[in-house]
Protein backbone atom coordinates (compact mmCIF):
# COMPACT_ATOMS: atom_id res chain seq x y z
CA UNK A 1 0.00 0.00 0.00
CA UNK A 2 1.02 3.63 -1.07
CA UNK A 3 1.08 6.07 1.64
CA UNK A 4 1.86 9.69 1.62
CA UNK A 5 3.79 11.04 4.73
CA UNK A 6 2.47 14.24 5.42
CA UNK A 7 5.95 15.72 6.67
CA UNK A 8 8.71 18.09 5.19
CA UNK A 9 11.01 16.18 8.44
CA UNK A 10 13.29 13.80 7.21
CA UNK A 11 13.93 12.08 10.22
CA UNK A 12 10.28 11.30 10.62
CA UNK A 13 10.12 10.07 7.00
CA UNK A 14 12.89 7.60 8.10
CA UNK A 15 11.65 6.48 11.45
CA UNK A 16 7.98 5.98 9.03
CA UNK A 17 9.69 3.71 6.74
CA UNK A 18 11.81 1.61 9.44
CA UNK A 19 8.97 0.69 11.63
CA UNK A 20 5.67 0.86 9.06
CA UNK A 21 7.64 -2.05 6.97
CA UNK A 22 5.59 -3.48 3.58
CA UNK A 23 4.12 0.23 3.12
CA UNK A 24 5.53 2.36 0.40
CA UNK A 25 5.95 5.66 2.29
CA UNK A 26 6.50 8.67 -0.14
CA UNK A 27 6.72 12.32 1.45
CA UNK A 28 4.33 14.86 0.94
CA UNK A 29 6.20 17.07 -1.76
CA UNK A 30 7.09 13.72 -4.18
CA UNK A 31 3.41 13.25 -4.02
CA UNK A 32 2.84 16.89 -5.33
CA UNK A 33 1.74 18.67 -2.00
CA UNK A 34 4.15 21.76 -1.01
CA UNK A 35 2.15 23.82 1.13
CA UNK A 36 2.80 24.69 4.76
CA UNK A 37 -1.04 22.95 6.90
CA UNK A 38 -0.90 25.49 9.98
CA UNK A 39 -1.17 23.11 13.05
CA UNK A 40 -4.40 25.19 15.29
CA UNK A 41 -5.78 22.31 17.14
CA UNK A 42 -5.62 22.34 20.04
CA UNK A 43 -4.32 18.26 20.89
CA UNK A 44 -1.75 16.36 19.27
CA UNK A 45 -4.23 14.39 17.62
CA UNK A 46 -6.51 16.91 16.09
CA UNK A 47 -3.24 18.53 14.61
CA UNK A 48 -2.23 15.57 13.14
CA UNK A 49 -5.60 14.77 11.48
CA UNK A 50 -5.48 18.30 10.01
CA UNK A 51 -2.40 17.56 8.38
CA UNK A 52 -3.24 14.34 7.35
CA UNK A 53 -6.71 14.96 5.51
CA UNK A 54 -4.68 17.95 4.01
CA UNK A 55 -3.15 15.82 2.29
CA UNK A 56 -5.24 13.17 1.69
CA UNK A 57 -7.42 15.23 0.35
CA UNK A 58 -4.63 17.51 -1.79
CA UNK A 59 -3.91 13.95 -3.13
CA UNK A 60 -5.80 11.49 -3.25
CA UNK A 61 -3.81 9.16 -1.77
CA UNK A 62 -3.67 8.07 2.09
CA UNK A 63 -2.12 10.02 3.83
CA UNK A 64 -0.31 9.53 7.26
CA UNK A 65 0.66 12.71 9.80
CA UNK A 66 1.88 12.27 13.13
CA UNK A 67 2.03 15.77 15.65
CA UNK A 68 4.24 15.24 19.20
CA UNK A 69 6.01 16.98 21.79
CA UNK A 70 6.95 17.44 25.48
CA UNK A 71 4.40 17.76 28.21
CA UNK A 72 5.62 18.44 31.80
CA UNK A 73 3.56 17.66 34.86
CA UNK A 74 4.51 20.57 36.87
CA UNK A 75 3.96 22.70 34.34
CA UNK A 76 -0.22 21.92 33.68
CA UNK A 77 1.20 19.97 30.58
CA UNK A 78 3.32 22.63 29.16
CA UNK A 79 5.11 23.06 26.58
CA UNK A 80 2.37 20.37 25.05
CA UNK A 81 1.06 21.03 21.03
CA UNK A 82 3.60 24.85 21.24
CA UNK A 83 6.79 22.51 22.10
CA UNK A 84 7.87 23.44 18.95
CA UNK A 85 7.31 27.43 19.14
CA UNK A 86 7.32 27.36 23.20
CA UNK A 87 10.52 30.36 23.78
CA UNK A 88 8.95 32.29 20.48
CA UNK A 89 4.76 31.78 21.73
CA UNK A 90 5.81 32.71 25.35
CA UNK A 91 8.98 34.64 25.36
CA UNK A 92 9.55 36.32 22.22
CA UNK A 93 11.66 39.16 23.43
CA UNK A 94 14.72 36.41 24.14
CA UNK A 95 13.00 33.44 21.99
CA UNK A 96 16.35 32.75 20.40
CA UNK A 97 18.11 31.62 23.30
CA UNK A 98 15.92 28.33 22.26
CA UNK A 99 13.07 26.08 23.79
CA UNK A 100 15.17 23.71 26.14
CA UNK A 101 16.50 26.78 27.59
CA UNK A 102 13.53 28.31 27.95
CA UNK A 103 12.01 25.19 28.90
CA UNK A 104 15.05 25.03 32.38
CA UNK A 105 13.98 28.59 33.27
CA UNK A 106 10.83 27.60 33.64
CA UNK A 107 11.34 24.95 36.12
CA UNK A 108 13.85 26.58 38.16
CA UNK A 109 12.93 25.53 41.79
CA UNK A 110 10.38 23.46 40.62
CA UNK A 111 11.16 19.38 42.17
CA UNK A 112 8.70 17.66 40.49
CA UNK A 113 10.34 17.30 37.34
CA UNK A 114 7.69 14.34 35.73
CA UNK A 115 7.40 14.88 32.21
CA UNK A 116 6.57 12.61 28.79
CA UNK A 117 6.58 12.95 24.99
CA UNK A 118 3.24 12.43 23.50
CA UNK A 119 3.05 11.64 19.75
CA UNK A 120 -0.30 11.59 17.95
CA UNK A 121 -0.76 9.64 14.32
CA UNK A 122 -3.54 9.82 11.84
CA UNK A 123 -3.92 8.12 8.90
CA UNK A 124 -6.81 9.20 6.50
CA UNK A 125 -7.86 7.46 3.53
CA UNK A 126 -9.63 9.11 -0.01
CA UNK A 127 -13.20 6.85 0.63
CA UNK A 128 -13.17 8.64 4.19
CA UNK A 129 -12.09 6.18 6.82
CA UNK A 130 -9.62 7.35 9.04
CA UNK A 131 -6.98 5.87 11.97
CA UNK A 132 -5.35 6.91 14.87
CA UNK A 133 -3.33 6.03 17.45
CA UNK A 134 -0.84 7.43 20.33
CA UNK A 135 2.19 6.83 21.35
CA UNK A 136 4.02 8.25 25.16
CA UNK A 137 7.51 7.78 26.76
CA UNK A 138 7.99 9.20 30.49
CA UNK A 139 10.76 10.16 32.32
CA UNK A 140 12.11 13.44 33.40
CA UNK A 141 13.17 17.04 32.97
CA UNK A 142 17.04 17.20 34.32
CA UNK A 143 18.90 20.58 35.06
CA UNK A 144 21.37 20.63 32.51
CA UNK A 145 22.02 18.95 28.98
CA UNK A 146 23.35 15.42 28.79
CA UNK A 147 24.12 14.17 25.13
CA UNK A 148 25.03 14.95 22.14
CA UNK A 149 22.21 13.42 19.88
CA UNK A 150 18.72 13.57 18.83
CA UNK A 151 17.08 16.86 19.00
CA UNK A 152 14.75 18.96 20.23
CA UNK A 153 14.21 18.48 24.36
CA UNK A 154 16.21 15.02 24.14
CA UNK A 155 19.34 16.24 26.07
CA UNK A 156 17.73 17.13 29.22
CA UNK A 157 14.60 14.36 28.82
CA UNK A 158 16.08 11.56 31.20
CA UNK A 159 14.24 7.97 29.45
CA UNK A 160 12.48 6.18 32.55
CA UNK A 161 12.70 3.06 29.98
CA UNK A 162 16.74 3.82 28.91
CA UNK A 163 17.92 5.60 31.91
CA UNK A 164 20.20 8.14 29.91
CA UNK A 165 18.47 11.09 27.90
CA UNK A 166 17.28 10.58 24.39
CA UNK A 167 19.92 12.04 23.38
CA UNK A 168 23.00 9.83 25.04
CA UNK A 169 20.91 6.60 23.65
CA UNK A 170 21.28 5.66 19.81
CA UNK A 171 18.88 6.14 17.24
CA UNK A 172 17.58 2.15 17.87
CA UNK A 173 17.93 2.57 21.65
CA UNK A 174 15.16 5.89 21.32
CA UNK A 175 12.84 4.83 18.72
CA UNK A 176 12.36 1.42 20.92
CA UNK A 177 10.68 2.88 23.51
CA UNK A 178 9.70 6.37 21.93
CA UNK A 179 6.61 8.38 22.08
CA UNK A 180 6.86 8.53 17.80
CA UNK A 181 8.32 4.68 18.03
CA UNK A 182 5.05 3.01 20.18
CA UNK A 183 2.18 5.56 18.12
CA UNK A 184 3.14 4.13 15.11
CA UNK A 185 3.58 0.12 16.27
CA UNK A 186 0.14 0.59 17.80
CA UNK A 187 -1.28 2.28 14.30
CA UNK A 188 0.52 -0.64 12.43
CA UNK A 189 -1.76 -3.22 14.91
CA UNK A 190 -4.67 -1.37 13.85
CA UNK A 191 -4.00 -1.80 9.99
P1 LIG B 1 6.17 18.34 15.56
O1 LIG B 1 5.58 17.02 15.91
O2 LIG B 1 6.99 18.27 14.31
O3 LIG B 1 5.14 19.45 15.56
O4 LIG B 1 7.27 18.69 16.67
C1 LIG B 1 6.92 19.12 17.93
C2 LIG B 1 8.10 19.56 18.78
O5 LIG B 1 8.10 18.73 19.94
C3 LIG B 1 9.49 19.44 18.18
O6 LIG B 1 9.87 20.60 17.51
C4 LIG B 1 10.34 19.23 19.43
O7 LIG B 1 10.58 20.48 20.05
C5 LIG B 1 9.40 18.44 20.34
N1 LIG B 1 9.64 17.00 20.15
C6 LIG B 1 8.78 16.09 19.59
N2 LIG B 1 9.33 14.85 19.60
C7 LIG B 1 10.55 14.99 20.16
C8 LIG B 1 11.61 14.06 20.42
O8 LIG B 1 11.57 12.85 20.13
N3 LIG B 1 12.70 14.58 21.02
C9 LIG B 1 12.83 15.90 21.36
N4 LIG B 1 11.90 16.80 21.11
C10 LIG B 1 10.75 16.36 20.52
Amino acid sequence: MKLVAATGNLNKLREFREILIGFEIVSAADAGFLSEVEETGKTFSENAFLKARAVCRATGLPALADDSGLCVEALGGAPGVYSARYAAKFAPADWRAGNRAFLLRQMEGIENRRAWFTCAVALCFPDGRELSAEGRAYGSILHENRGTGGFGYDPVFLSDDLGVTFAEASEEEKNRVSHRGRALAALKELL
